[in-house]
C-alpha cells in the first residue's frame, strides 16, 4: 500500500515544449495507470486528438503506453519491466511519437522508466569451493564470484560482507566498468593441521529500501603446499571481432605461466564471467585460445568484457580480463516506414505542403547506419529532414494538373556503408483539378458567310472552344453576348447552341438590307467560379440575284406615253435618249446590259450595251415613220439573270404638232392592243356580225371622242417624268451620273407625280423632294404655260432633244 502511494507520487511531468514532452514513471505500474495528460501538456484540445485521429507510433518497439483519446491521457498498456527493457542502461526511456492528421503533426514523447527495488542481489551458484595450500602466504588473493542485482543505482548492488573474518578478509577492488572485483585475502596463515575445512558466508546487499540480500557459501579445503600461482602475461587483453563471425573463430590467445613443476604447474583456463551473455558467447580452451561460441551481433552489444581465470592444480589462480570490441558490418538495410500520406492534393496547393511523413531506421552503427534519402527523377517535390530519422515529403514548386495529373514518387534511402545498402518506396500522388484554365476559342475571330434569303433556323457554322481543365471545369457552354445590330438585339438575328456552339440564323437575311454584322460569343466553363473568354464573330451576308433591274427612265405608265424626239436633220450617232435602270443587288448581280429587243426600224437605232444610250445609226430620211417604237431589255449579270423591258417611243419629227398627229393613233393602237378585255370583245365580234357592227359603232364613238380630246390638248396640263424619290442622284448607284434637264409639261392626270419641278421658263433642273409624296405641287406660273403652249415646246426641241408628252 505504501509502495503504491510512493509510485504515484513519483509520476511527474518533466518538461514540455511544443512538439515534445517527457514523462517519468516507475517500472511495474499496473495496467491503466496514468502516465500523463498529453493533451494538456501539449496544449492540444481533446477534440483535436479525435479529429486528427491521434495515434501512437512506436516503430518496432512493443507498445507499453496507449493513448486514451477521450481523456487525452497516456496510460500504461503493458507492465513495464525496466530490467527487461534496458538492463543496465540508464536512463531507461521509451521513445515514441504521437501523430495527428489534417494537418499532419508529429509530437515526440519520451517516458523515462525509473527503477524500483524489485530484484535481489544473487549469485550464480550457491556455493564456491577453494583448495588452498597451507603454504599460501598472507596477502594471497582468491577471486570470489560477484553477485548480480538487475536493479540500478541505489537499488543496485551495494556491498558485500564475509563471515567469519578469522582467516580471510574481504577486499573489494573498484574496476573501470564500475563493478567491483570481489576477492578474499588471506590475512592469517592457514594451518591444515588445525583446520582442514573452513566455511565462510559471502553476503551481498543492495541499497534499496527495504534492503535485499543474497548469499553464497564458500568452502575452503586447506591443501599441502603449492608454492607458485599461475600468472597471466597481461592484466588486460584486447581483442576485436567482426559481427556475424562464424562460431569457432579464435579471438585471441591468453596465457598464464606457473613456476611450479608437475601438476602444480599445469594451468587450466576458464571463463569466470558470471553474466550469461558473456559465458554463452565465449569459451577458452586448454591452450588459452579464446573462442567464439555464440552468434555475435553488434546491434545487440558492441563491447564485451570476459573475465578469465587461470588455475593450477594446486588451487592457485590468477585472473585477467579480455576487452572485446565488436566491429560493425553493414548488414542492415534502412527500413522506411510511411507514417502518414495524402493520396491526392489540389493543383493549387502551396509550396511546402506536406504530402508524406516517413521515418527511416538503420540499426547499423556509424556510417553503416547513416542514411540519406532522395527522390528519384525530376518531380516537384523535396524531402525535408525533421530529426533523427524522421522525414517529410513536401511540394517544392507549382503543380499543374494539366501538365501532370499523377506522380509516382520514388524515394530511395541509402546508408553510407561500403557497400551501401538501400531500400526504396514508391508512392502514387494524384493531383486534383482546379478551375484555372479559361476556355480558348480555336480562332481569335470568326467570319462566316451566308447567302441571303436563307431559311430561318439554318445553321451557319460552329464556333468551338476547348478548356484544358477536367470534367465539370472543362465543360464549355456557348452564350450569345448581348449587343444590337441596327438597333435590333442580335438575338433576333442569330442564336447560339449552348452545348455545341452551332450558330443558327434566326431570320431570313436580306443583303439589300444588311450586308454584315458582328457579335460576340462567350465560352464559359462549368467551374466554380466559372471562367470565360469571348470571340468576335462576323456574319457576312452574300448577295443573291433576287432583284430585277428597275427602269427609272423612260417612265412606264399604262395611261400615258412618253416620246423622245429626233429631228429629221439629226446626224448619224445622234443621242436620242438614254435608258436609265438600276439594280439594287450588288456586284455581278447589278451589272446591267442593254439590248434592243424589238424596233419599228432596226436599222435606224442602236442601244449602247453598257450605257443604255439610244443613238441613230444612219441618217434620218423623210421616209422614216414619225413614230418609232423600241423595246429595250435591261438584263443583269446574275446567275440566273433577271431582266426588265422598257418601251421607248421616239418621234421622228421636226415639229411638235406633227408628233401629236402621229402619236394619237399610236396611243390608240397601244391601248387597243394592251386591253385584254377589248380583245375579248373583238373575239366575240368575229363570232357575231352583229357584234362587229356594234363594235364599229363603238370605235366610231371613241374616235369621235379622241378628236374632241385633240382639240382639248391645248388646254391639257404638261407632265414630267418622275423619278421615285429613293432613286435620286444622291443614291450614287452610278446609273444616273449626271443631272438630266427636262422641259416639263403636266397632265391633268397628276396622281402619280411625286415631284415638284422648277419654274419652267428659267430653271429646268429636276428637283427631287422626298417629302413630296402627294399630288404634285403646281408651280406658280403654271397658268403661263397653259396660256403659251408653244413656247416650252420650241425650247425643248432645239436645246434638249428630249420631249415628254402626255396624251390622255
Ligand atoms: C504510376 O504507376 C502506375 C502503376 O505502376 C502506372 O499505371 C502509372 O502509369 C504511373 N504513372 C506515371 C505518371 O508514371
Amino acid at each position: 500500500m505504501r509502495r503504491q502511494v510512493l509510485l504515484f507520487i513519483s509520476v511527474f511531468f518533466l518538461a514540455s515544449a511544443r512538439g515534445q514532452v517527457s514523462y517519468s514513471v516507475p517500472e511495474e505500474m499496473a495496467k491503466g495507470s496514468l502516465v500523463g495528460n498529453i493533451a494538456h501538456d501539449l496544449g492540444l484540445d481533446v477534440k483535436r486528438l479525435k479529429s486528427g485521429k491521434a495515434r501512437i507510433y512506436s516503430g518496432d518497439n512493443a507498445e507499453y503506453i496507449e493513448l486514451n483519446k477521450e481523456r487525452g491521457v497516456l496510460l500504461i498498456k503493458e507492465r513495464i519491466d525496466r530490467e527487461a527493457l534496458c538492463a543496465q542502461t540508464t536512463p531507461c526511456a521509451l521513445r515514441f511519437q504521437m501523430i495527428l492528421e489534417s494537418p499532419m503533426e508529429l509530437f515526440r514523447i519520451t517516458v523515462e522508466i525509473t527503477d524500483i527495488n524489485d530484484n535481489t542481489p544473487s549469485f550464480k551458484s550457491n556455493e564456491r569451493r577453494f583448495e588452498i595450500s597451507e603454504s599460501a602466504v598472507t596477502g594471497s588473493r582468491f577471486v570470489l564470484e560477484r553477485a548480480l542485482d538487475a536493479d540500478i543505482g541505489r537499488n543496485g548492488l551495494r556491498n558485500y560482507t564475509l563471515n567469519p573474518a578469522d582467516n580471510f578478509r574481504l577486499k573489494l577492488q573498484g574496476q573501470a566498468d564500475g563493478n567491483k572485483k570481489v576477492e578474499m585475502v588471506l590475512q592469517k596463515p592457514l594451518d591444515r593441521e588445525k583446520q582442514e575445512q573452513i566455511s565462510l558466508l559471502l553476503t551481498a546487499v543492495d541499497g534499496g529500501e527495504p534492503q535485499m540480500s543474497g548469499t553464497v557459501n564458500i568452502y575452503v579445503t586447506v591443501l599441502d603446499a603449492n608454492d607458485n600461482a599461475p600468472v597471466f602475461t597481461q592484466s588486460v587483453y584486447k581483442a576485436t571481432i567482426t559481427e556475424n563471425s562464424r562460431k569457432g573463430t579464435i579471438l585471441t590467445k591468453v596465457s598464464a605461466s606457473d613456476a611450479d613443476k608437475g601438476t602444480n604447474g599445469d594451468v587450466v583456463y576458464s571463463v569466470s564471467s558470471t553474466m550469461d551473455s558473456v559465458s554463452d558467447m565465449f569459451g577458452i580452451n586448454e591452450n588459452g585460445d579464446v573462442i567464439l561460441i555464440g552468434d555475435i551481433d553488434s546491434e545487440k552489444a558492441k563491447h564485451y568484457q570476459i573475465d578469465i581465470e587461470a588455475k593450477d592444480s594446486g588451487g592457485l589462480s590468477d585472473s585477467s580480463k579480455i576487452i572485446v570490441d565488436v566491429v560493425d558490418v553493414n548488414d542492415n538495410v534502412p527500413v522506411i516506414s510511411v507514417l502518414s500520406k495524402s493520396n491526392a492534393i489540389p493543383e493549387d496547393s502551396d509550396s511546402n505542403t506536406v504530402i508524406v511523413m516517413f521515418s527511416v531506421h538503420d540499426p547499423d552503427s556509424e556510417s553503416n547506419g547513416q542514411v540519406n534519402c532522395e527522390i528519384n527523377g525530376d518531380v516537384p517535390f523535396a524531402i525535408k529532414t525533421a530529426s533523427n530519422g524522421f522525414y517529410s515529403l513536401v511540394t517544392d514548386s507549382d503543380l499543374d494538373r494539366e501538365r501532370a495529373s499523377e506522380y509516382n514518387i520514388s524515394i530511395t534511402c541509402c546508408d553510407e556503408g561500403v557497400p551501401s545498402l538501400s531500400s526504396s518506396v514508391t508512392l502514387t500522388l494524384h493531383i486534383s483539378d482546379v478551375n484555372d484554365n479559361a476556355p480558348v476559342f480555336e480562332r481569335s475571330s470568326y467570319e462566316a458567310y451566308i447567302v441571303e434569303n436563307n431559311t430561318p433556323g439554318l445553321s451557319i457554322f460552329t464556333v468551338k472552344a476547348t478548356d484544358a481543365d477536367w470534367n465539370q471545369n472543362a465543360r464549355v457552354s456557348y452564350i450569345l453576348e448581348d449587343s444590337s445590330v441596327n438597333g435590333v438585339p442580335v438575338s433576333s438575328y442569330v442564336s447560339v447552341s449552348a452545348d455545341s456552339g452551332v450558330i443558327h440564323a434566326v431570320r431570313s437575311f436580306d443583303y439589300e438590307h444588311i450586308k454584315d454584322f458582328p457579335f460576340c460569343v462567350k465560352a464559359q466553363d462549368g467551374g466554380s467560379p466559372p471562367l470565360s473568354s469571348n470571340v468576335t464573330v462576323k456574319i457576312m451576308i452574300q448577295d443573291q440575284n433576287d432583284n430585277a433591274p428597275q427602269v427609272l427612265y423612260p417612265v412606264q405608265t399604262s395611261s400615258s406615253v412618253v416620246a423622245d424626239m429626233v429631228p429629221r436633220s439629226a446626224d448619224v450617232g445622234y443621242l436620242v435618249t438614254k435608258v436609265v435602270a438600276v439594280d439594287v443587288d450588288s456586284g455581278q448581280n447589278a451589272w446591267l446590259s442593254y439590248k434592243l429587243q424589238k424596233a419599228t426600224d432596226r436599222a435606224l437605232f442602236e442601244v449602247g450595251l453598257q450605257n443604255g444610250e439610244i443613238r441613230t445609226i444612219r441618217q434620218v430620211t423623210d421616209k422614216d415613220a414619225v413614230k418609232q417604237r423600241l423595246t429595250v431589255v435591261v438584263e443583269d449579270n446574275g446567275q440566273p439573270s433577271r431582266s426588265a423591258t422598257v418601251n421607248v417611243n421616239v418621234a421622228v419629227a421636226d415639229s411638235f404638232p406633227e408628233v401629236l398627229s402621229e402619236f394619237t393613233d399610236f396611243t390608240h393602237d397601244k391601248e387597243y392592243n394592251d386591253n385584254l378585255t377589248f380583245y375579248l370583245v373583238l373575239a366575240l365580234a368575229v363570232v357575231s356580225f352583229l357584234f362587229i357592227t356594234c363594235l364599229v359603232v363603238i370605235i366610231s364613238v371613241k374616235i369621235y371622242r379622241w378628236r374632241q380630246s385633240r382639240i382639248l390638248y391645248h388646254s391639257s396640263l404638261p407632265v414630267i417624268p418622275y423619278y421615285p424619290p429613293r432613286y435620286s442622284d444622291t443614291l450614287g448607284t452610278g446609273t444616273l451620273q449626271h443631272v438630266y434637264n427636262y422641259e416639263v409639261c403636266r397632265t391633268t392626270d397628276s396622281r402619280k407625280s411625286d415631284c415638284k419641278f422648277g419654274r419652267a421658263g428659267s430653271q429646268n433642273v429636276l428637283i427631287m423632294d422626298p417629302s413630296c409624296t402627294g399630288t404634285m405641287q403646281r408651280i406658280q406660273n403654271e397658268k403661263n404655260i397653259l396660256d403659251e403652249p408653244d413656247s416650252p415646246v420650241e425650247v425643248s426641241v432645239s436645246e434638249y432633244t428630249h420631249l415628254i408628252n402626255a396624251i390622255i
